[in-house]
């Protein structure tokens, strides 16, 4: 009998303990998954990046062999890039890549500042305890790619309420897909709007060169405009979440970073490393046989190569269940690893940045407003990540 994936964690800042006796000993395992079906865990730093890296691997979440943690999950990303493989995948990401480099990307710097003191300003006008993840951790990074798809201001605050709806905990099934379709039929018109309309944002940049040059059409623009919205979104606002409570539970070195904030981009790519929150989305299914760590996975068998893993692995990592704003946390993998490495990680470094360097200028007070052990991790998650976040000041 195998294992079942997802495992239990016993900490909410740690990933399953059982994950270090497994890269210790069995670093590829067999695991059920939901839905009873069977693949493959990898856990060892080396090997999860020689996996993601391995060209006989597949991202194809139609695959009948592709281990979907989520069941259903994968409808939502049909046309997207995360789920194509080359020469296609390469077609795809090449119209977008000049649009995440880290110099375009710093040029959203003031926008993003505007954002987050906005966000903040609403916070401070507001009554306490506040939840974070309601005015800050999901707004930031919805405004944020409102304004690469150039999301009219007018219409932000529809944009924001259906995506805000679709991660909520306590939407029903059906109306998550509603409002999935609603989001799918708005960005379908932004595309329409943006050709004859350009602006000065991503999406009418794309729109220009690809869809009216006659080289994509509406449907791949469409399709990569939610893609960014899917990947970008819960992602970065799990993550303002979840590095928010753990400086407020590391006070010394919270401290540290308000006396340095040049120690903040340091502390961001420590805390992407030590949450490592996509972990599912890093599944592949093998197209030819493979052998990884003396263990023949074959072909139309499916893996999830586990950063949350690898990012723990003490062979890469010194004491790796600590939080150490000063360790160089180089070479994690919380982007994934290979072809499709976070495309957005310039933007989502910069995002996370703005916000706590910004938070915790603003609010010295800030703390929990409920015991540490009341908050509600999402532990049940694609992504992994805390539902709300109650705080006062
Ligand atoms: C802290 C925030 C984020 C984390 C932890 C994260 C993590 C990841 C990971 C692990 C992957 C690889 C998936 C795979 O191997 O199949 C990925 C892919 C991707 N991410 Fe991110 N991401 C974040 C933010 C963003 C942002 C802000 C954007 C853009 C607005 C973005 C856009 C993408 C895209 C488009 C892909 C697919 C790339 C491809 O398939 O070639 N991400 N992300």
């Amino acid at each position: 009998m195998s294992e079942e994936f997802p495992m239990p964690r016993a900490c909410p800042f740690d990933p399953p303990p059982r994950y270090a006796e497994l890269r210790e000993h069995t670093p590829v395992s067999a695991v059920s998954i939901p839905g009873g079906r069977s693949a493959w865990l990898v856990t060892g730093h080396a090997n999860v990046r020689e996996t993601l890296a391995n060209p006989h691997v597949s991202s194809d979440r139609t695959h009948p062999g592709f281990p979907l943690v989520m069941p259903g999950f994968g409808e939502n990303l049909k046309g997207s890039i995360l789920t194509m493989d080359p020469p296609e995948h390469n077609r795809h990401r090449r119209m977008v890549t000049p649009e995440f480099t880290v110099r375009r990307v710093q040029g959203l710097r003031p926008r993003i500042q505007e954002i987050v003191d906005g966000q903040i300003d609403e916070l401070l006008a507001g009554p306490r305890p506040a939840d974070l993840v309601e005015a800050l951790s999901l707004p930031v990074p919805s405004l944020v790619i409102c304004e690469l798809l150039g999301v009219p201001y007018s219409e932000r605050g529809f944009f924001h309420a259906r995506t805000a709806e679709i991660l909520s905990k306590g939407t029903t099934a059906e109306r998550r897909t509603a409002a999935m379709g609603e989001v799918r039929k708005f960005l379908h018109e932004l595309v329409t709007h943006k050709v004859g309309n350009p602006g000065e944002d991503l999406l009418s940049r794309l729109v220009v060169k690809y869809q009216e040059a006659g080289l994509f059409d509406h449907q791949v623009m469409s399709a990569m405009a939610l893609t960014l919205l899917i990947a970008g979104h819960e992602t970065t606002a799990n993550m303002i979440s979840l590095g928010t409570v753990a400086l407020l539970e590391n006070p010394d070195q919270l401290a540290e970073l308000r006396e340095d904030p040049s120690l903040m981009p340091g502390a961001v790519e420590e805390l992407l490393r030590y949450f490592t929150i996509v972990e599912s989305a890093t599944s592949r299914v093998a197209t030819q046989d493979i052998e990884v760590d003396g263990v023949l996975i074959r072909a139309g068998e499916g893996f999830i190569a586990s950063g949350a893993s690898a990012n723990r692995d003490p062979r890469v990592f010194e004491d790796p269940d600590t939080l150490d704003i000063h360790r160089s946390a180089r070479g994690h993998l919380a982007f994934g690893y290979g072809l499709h490495q976070c495309l957005g990680q310039n933007l989502a470094r910069l995002e996370l940045e703005i916000v706590y360097t910004t938070l915790f200028r603003r609010l010295p007070g800030l703390r929990l407003a409920v015991p540490f052990e009341e908050l509600p991790f999402k532990h049940d998650a694609n992504v992994y990540g805390l539902h709300s976040l109650p705080v006062t000041w």
